[in-house]
């Protein structure tokens, strides 16, 4: 749906003129579930995202239409009188409201309706261009724009921990915010300083193949987060300076093998593999050498899926084919469980590739997956009426 279109079908369901926002999705080039481990990113935004129509309406009563959901569906809620919804979608704009209000600022009644063109449990961060878009535009209305873009990203991600069940990390949103034109971000996720890294990869392209597996985050992935933390503990135990999987070395989770499950170890083994992995794709990068940046992204993968338990039979397929074809790096993207692998194609290969994929994955599986050409795009921001 166009910014135009999006404008009429907000005057027609509340009768008043809008400002338009939106906020981006997200691929990850390396780094899965390193954030909540305070390891390193290297995530950027895409051109693709939610664009928000909203209103302030002079009351303490937020009425929001989600516009792709099936029925269009509607939901209300009275800031004076703050009953959390019942629908999952609704949560976002509810805990925007409530963070923003946590930190001080009146937050007043409005309409909203939202659209987007990025596929929701696709792996590419919907919600948190959801919670991100609302976030921002409820600081430029209500609050004087005196939030800065780090607190909306970390205000993004406590909707996402205190409203919606899911307890993430901070990537995703702050690519979210944070992204910009042709660039991925090195993101330390301790310290949260970062590093714009243009990503112009000469005779390279990024594709995602979408399993069209949909995946809503929850409990496999908050236990994953548990299996880290239990990790943690035990070495923590011996070694007091440990606060994270960042501290920690092979060595010193070794030593603590016989204290947690053999599940625990696999996960936490992934995760300090995976730390590294972004270090050696930022020196590759640096190099102009693409082939090792593939060849890590398959490590990715088979980490997720073999000591992370975070595939799915249909992206490790995926993976398979891509290295079949010879494509130089193939994984499983985002959270896991389904959703996009992202892949870095030669482009003399992108042809032959897609036209395999499509058809080896119909036979296989009977679904026909979706191809996405990855455009490295800006963060969230208002977009201009004129
Ligand atoms: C989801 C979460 C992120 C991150 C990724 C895995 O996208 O929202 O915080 O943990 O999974 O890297």
């Amino acid at each position: 749906m166009g910014n135009d279109s999006l404008k009429n079908r907000f005057q027609e369901q509340f009768g008043h003129e809008c400002r338009l926002f939106f906020s981006p999705g997200r691929i990850n080039l390396i780094g899965e579930h390193t954030d909540y481990n305070a390891g390193f990113v290297f995530p950027g935004a895409v051109d693709k995202g939610i664009t928000l129509a909203i209103a302030p309406n002079g009351t303490s009563i937020v009425n929001v239409l989600a516009i792709d959901l099936e029925g269009q569906p509607t939901c209300s809620f009275d800031l004076e009188n703050p009953q959390k919804p019942e629908q999952r979608w609704a949560c976002y704009v509810f805990g925007a409201c409530m963070e923003i209000a946590a930190r001080g600022y009146a937050c007043k009644g409005f309409d909203a309706a939202f659209t987007g063109d990025i596929p929701l449990g696709a792996g590419m961060s919907s919600s948190a261009a959801i919670d991100c878009v609302f976030a921002y535009a409820l600081n430029v209305l209500f609050c004087k724009s005196e939030i800065d873009r780090l607190e909306i990203a970390k205000i993004g991600q406590a909707v996402e921990n205190n409203w919606c069940g899911l307890n993430c990390g901070i990537m995703d949103q702050f690519a979210s915010v944070f992204g910009k034109k042709g660039q991925l971000i090195r993101l330390d996720c301790r310290s949260l300083e970062y590093e714009y890294f243009p990503f112009n990869p000469v005779g390279y392209s990024l594709v995602l193949v979408d399993s069209c597996v949909k995946h809503m985050l929850g409990g496999e992935y908050n236990e994953r987060r548990k299996s880290c933390e239990t990790a943690v503990a035990a070495i923590a135990a011996r070694w007091p300076q440990v606060r994270s999987l960042r501290d920690a070395t092979h060595e010193m989770l070794d030593s603590v093998r016989s204290d947690i499950s053999e599940t625990d170890f696999q996960r936490a083994s992934y995760i300090l593999d995976e730390k590294e992995r972004v270090l050696e794709v930022c020196g590759s990068l640096e190099k102009g050498d693409y082939e090792n940046v593939g060849r890590c992204m398959y490590h990715t993968h088979w980490g997720m899926s073999r000591q992370y338990g975070a595939s799915c039979p249909e992206t490790d397929f995926l993976v398979g084919l891509a290295s079949d074809c010879g494509v130089a790096g193939s994984r499983i993207m985002g959270g896991g469980f389904g959703g996009c692998t992202i892949n870095l194609i030669k482009d003399g290969m992108l042809p032959a590739f897609i036209d395999m994929v499509k058809q080896e994955y119909k036979d296989r599986f009977s679904i026909e997956p979706k191809i996405y050409n990855v455009t490295i795009g800006d963060g969230t921001r208002e977009i201009s009426n004129k």
